[in-house]
């Protein structure tokens, strides 16, 4: 079966899923993006991803490209035609076609929709859940709006990509301060050595995620301390447990932080009470 893909008000096979070369999103990175979960052919936490969704067009001055209940449902339409049961569904909105020219075009253009959907392994997820990840750290050379979902992802990618040359499979971003602001594309915790759940307080220097979010409703419901401030690298070395989340990844232990074992290098209970727990206090539709 051929994947379909929604672009701008069609939906197509992905041979035929084409934007225009001079797509601002193309040109300039102009644009953002959402991932949400799918689960039992159910869209995760939804609502909370389009309102960010909102936020972060407000933030750069881009038109929705539909109506907010319109779009909700185009992306369960593009999960139904695609088969989903376990998996993704990507939402790229970006500020349209135009000449190339930094400023925003005038007149203005139709922004540019694009959405699709893709099957997850779920037992490849949850062995790896059960073995943890090794993440490295990475200078964080970011612009000071990471809290705004862009499609301007290229420190992340090479972050990624420098995890993975040194046999890890996350890399977490830190500050000139030597403080952890999150992973290349996930939020960065720990539990100290006490048991407290450490993660770094919503500002410009993270994304605030989703996942983390609905995390703390289940962090309370196990009546766990937790504490939003920064941490350091050192600190996070001597945790008890660490952890990254992500909408499809949910809580995924980290087992080594630059070749520092975490605990005794296998996913601790904190993370993995957490990671069952998750889907209860998410909304699923
Ligand atoms: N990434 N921080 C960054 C930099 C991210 O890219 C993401 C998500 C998160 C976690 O956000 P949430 O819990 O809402 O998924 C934090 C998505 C999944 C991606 O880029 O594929």
């Amino acid at each position: 079966m051929s994947r379909i893909a929604y672009v701008n008000g069609r939906y197509l096979p992905f041979r035929d899923a084409k934007v225009h070369v001079e797509d601002r999103g193309y040109q300039f990175a102009d644009g953002v993006y959402e991932v949400c979960e799918v689960r039992g052919g159910k869209l995760i936490d939804q609502r909370r991803h389009l309102q960010r969704l909102v936020r972060s067009l407000g933030e750069l001055r881009i038109r929705m490209p539909m109506p907010l209940a319109a779009l909700g449902i185009v992306m369960r339409e593009v999960v139904s035609r695609n088969r989903i049961g376990y998996g993704l569904v990507y939402v790229q909105v970006t500020r349209g076609v135009a000449r190339r020219d930094h400023a925003f075009p005038t007149p203005e253009v139709a922004p540019s929709l694009v959405v699709t959907a893709r099957s997850l392994n779920q037992s490849r997820n949850e062995a790896l859940a059960a073995k943890g990840i090794a993440v490295v750290s990475v200078p964080d050379n970011r612009w000071g709006r990471v809290d705004i979902k862009t499609i301007g992802l290229l420190p992340n990618v090479l972050a990624r990509q420098a995890a993975i040359e040194r046999g890890a499979r996350d890399a977490w971003f830190v500050d000139k301060d030597g403080r952890v602001t999150e992973g290349a594309s996930t939020n960065a915790w720990i539990a100290t050595p006490d048991g407290k759940v450490v993660t770094r307080a919503p500002d410009q220097a993270i994304l605030q995620g989703i996942t983390r979010s609905v995390l703390f409703e289940a962090i309370k419901a196990q009546g766990l301390a937790v504490e939003e401030r920064p941490f350091t690298l050192k600190e996070a070395y001597a945790a008890r447990e660490a952890f990254v989340t992500a909408a499809t990844q949910i809580v995924l232990p980290v087992v080594r932080i630059d070749g520092h074992m975490i605990g005794d290098g296998k996913p601790g209970p904190i993370a993995s009470a957490l990671r069952r727990a998750f889907h209860r206090y998410a909304e699923a539709g």
